[in-house]
């Protein structure tokens, strides 16, 4: 044969390895409002920048006539591509081949372009859309799916991972997006669940469907398992693309700056805070009115909303935000909202993105509900993760930091760089109601007329307590600020912190209290 000839005959191998499972099989796909995997790529990547490797791995699987099928890439799709002209490593597995089941080939072509990312030191990106562990290759299909984790792991921290759930991904295929930074669903398409309807009808009798077990708002509202919800594919991938934009390749390099941009929201800051204090007010407003463009990249909006992440850029800088929110729950810290926060601080310091934090909470929720539920251990975690990052580190107190959220919500005692209030922070251990019934007990009870006194002594502990100067006074913030120099002020911090360098005492690894 000719070069010419090898060069057609290599032609319609290709031709016939990329219709997956057939065009019946791609129908069926579509019919069911998903897009074949190969077309998934391509709408994520740039236009022309997929570079495919592996299509033509064979799986190597005898018995349960597996030995007949000769599946086309073994039902996965690896390659190399470009995000937004960022280099990228991405897979996506191909439900049209054996319903994307994962058995060692598979695997194998997943681990290699995981190995790859980390070698040139690039993001991967994972979609799924499997029915799991391959039945007819038993426990070669266990053992693959416990290599990805392996290698999850390490490269958890090193270079971004992000899975896109675009179809079921169910019993122990969970566990890889689960292990990684950014999980991606969207509506009527993901379902994610360790058993699913048919085991639970078994084992308990109970009546689900896959959409109530774990359905994307499931994961995107009361799991907190997914960080972005999409109502359609497109929209995902444009959320992907987004987020690419402010992380960088990896844990050596910093996010690319963009051109510096004014806020675009004009609101005065003082006029977004209510004066009554118990009042709530959105703090994704006065985020906006402070970052580059108004362009706020909220991370987990549907779940644990008493705390807003997410990012922003300052100066063209990528930056984190961690924020209390008084419109949910008055900004309190609970078990989700310590989870979501703690969790990304850690993603944040991983990958040199500074942070930034607003306080206004009135503490940690208390109750039985969540003593029960561990906020002990999980409140933790934000003091843990807080005082482990070296990032450039900014706080801004807007109103209430009281008690443990004082110290929880990124405080000078944590490690801070900078610490900033605004005129109108009460810092105290706890708010004035609930001091002065404390310490003024049998003064009030006593008194001829308590509900005055009681009136008397709250104003008398606001005055002394809820503002920001006596903690000025011990150095514990740097400036009390007016509220329209917060950008100015946020700015000048991270430029000045940007050869910060601090280290921690030399160890294997510390003990997170996970
Ligand atoms: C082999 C599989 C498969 C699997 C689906 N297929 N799942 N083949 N192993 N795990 C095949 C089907 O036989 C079918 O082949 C084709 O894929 C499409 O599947 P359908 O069932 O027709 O699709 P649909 O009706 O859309 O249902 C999708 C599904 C269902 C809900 C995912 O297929 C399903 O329940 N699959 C099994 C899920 C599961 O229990 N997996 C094991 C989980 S345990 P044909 O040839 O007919 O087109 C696990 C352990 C991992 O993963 C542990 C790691 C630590």
């Amino acid at each position: 044969m000719s070069l010419k000839q090898k060069t057609l005959d290599l032609q319609k191998r290709m031709a016939s390895a990329v219709m997956g499972g057939g065009e019946k099989a791609i129908e069926k796909q579509v019919a069911m409002g998903k897009l074949p995997a190969r077309e998934r790529i391509n709408a994520i990547l740039d236009t022309d920048t997929f570079h495919e490797y592996d299509l033509f791995v064979a799986h190597q699987a005898r018995g349960f006539d597996m030995e007949k099928k000769s599946l086309n890439a073994d039902g996965v799709i690896t390659g190399t591509g470009k995000i937004m002209k960022h280099s990228v490593c991405i897979f996506a597995q191909d439900f049209t081949v054996a319903g994307g089941s994962l058995g060692l080939a598979h695997a194998r072509k997943i681990t290699k372009i995981m190995d790859q990312a980390m070698k040139l030191c690039v993001p991967i990106i994972g979609i799924n859309d499997s029915g799991g562990a391959r039945i007819q290759e038993g426990v070669n299909s266990l053992a693959g799916y416990g290599e990805i984790f392996y290698r999850n792991t390490l490269a958890s921290g090193f270079i971004p991972q992000i899975s896109v759930i675009l179809g079921p991904c169910a019993g122990g295929a969970v566990y890889s997006p689960a292990l990684t930074d950014f999980v991606f669903v969207v509506e009527k398409v993901s379902k994610m669940f360790i058993t699913g309807p048919e085991v639970i009808k078994t084992v308990l009798g109970e009546e689900i469907s896959m959409e109530e077990l774990g359905g994307a708002k499931v994961h995107a509202e009361i799991t907190g398992n997914a960080h972005f919800y999409a109502t359609s594919e497109q929209e995902c991938f444009e959320q992907i693309k987004k987020l690419i934009t402010f992380i960088p390749f990896n844990n050596k390099k910093k996010a690319d700056p963009y051109p510096s941009k004014p806020p675009k929201t004009k609101y005065i800051l003082e006029e977004i805070m209510p004066a009554d204090a118990s009042q709530p007010y959105d703090m994704r407003d006065i985020i906006k009115c402070v970052v580059d463009d108004s362009d706020f990249f909220e991370v987990q909006k549907h779940w644990a909303g008493n705390i807003v992440i997410g990012f922003a850029r300052l100066n063209g800088e990528t930056v984190g935000f961690v924020a209390n929110q008084p419109l949910v729950l008055a900004g309190v810290l609970d078990v989700d909202s310590s989870d979501k926060a703690a969790r990304f601080v850690r993603f944040c310091d991983s990958f040199n993105i500074p942070l930034v934090t607003f306080v206004d909470l009135p503490g940690y929720l208390p109750g039985i509900d969540q003593e029960h539920a561990g906020v002990i251990r999980h409140g933790a975690k934000m003091l843990y993760s807080y005082s482990e990052a070296t990032v450039p580190k900014v706080t801004i107190i807007l109103r209430k930091a009281y008690g443990g959220g004082y110290i929880a919500m990124n405080s000078r005692h944590l490690g801070a760089d900078f610490v900033f209030a605004w005129p109108s922070a009460e810092i105290a251990v706890m708010g004035p109601e609930g001091a002065a019934n404390i310490i003024f007990r049998n003064e009030i009870s006593n008194a001829p007329d308590p509900d005055q006194l009681r009136k008397d002594k709250v104003e008398e502990y606001k005055e002394k307590f809820a503002n920001p100067y006596v903690a000025a006074a011990h150095g514990y913030i740097d400036a009390v600020i007016e509220p329209n120099e917060s950008r100015s002020y946020l700015i000048n911090s991270l430029e000045i912190a940007k050869n910060k360098s601090e280290s921690r005492p030399t160890k294997k690894h510390g003990i997170p209290p996970f």
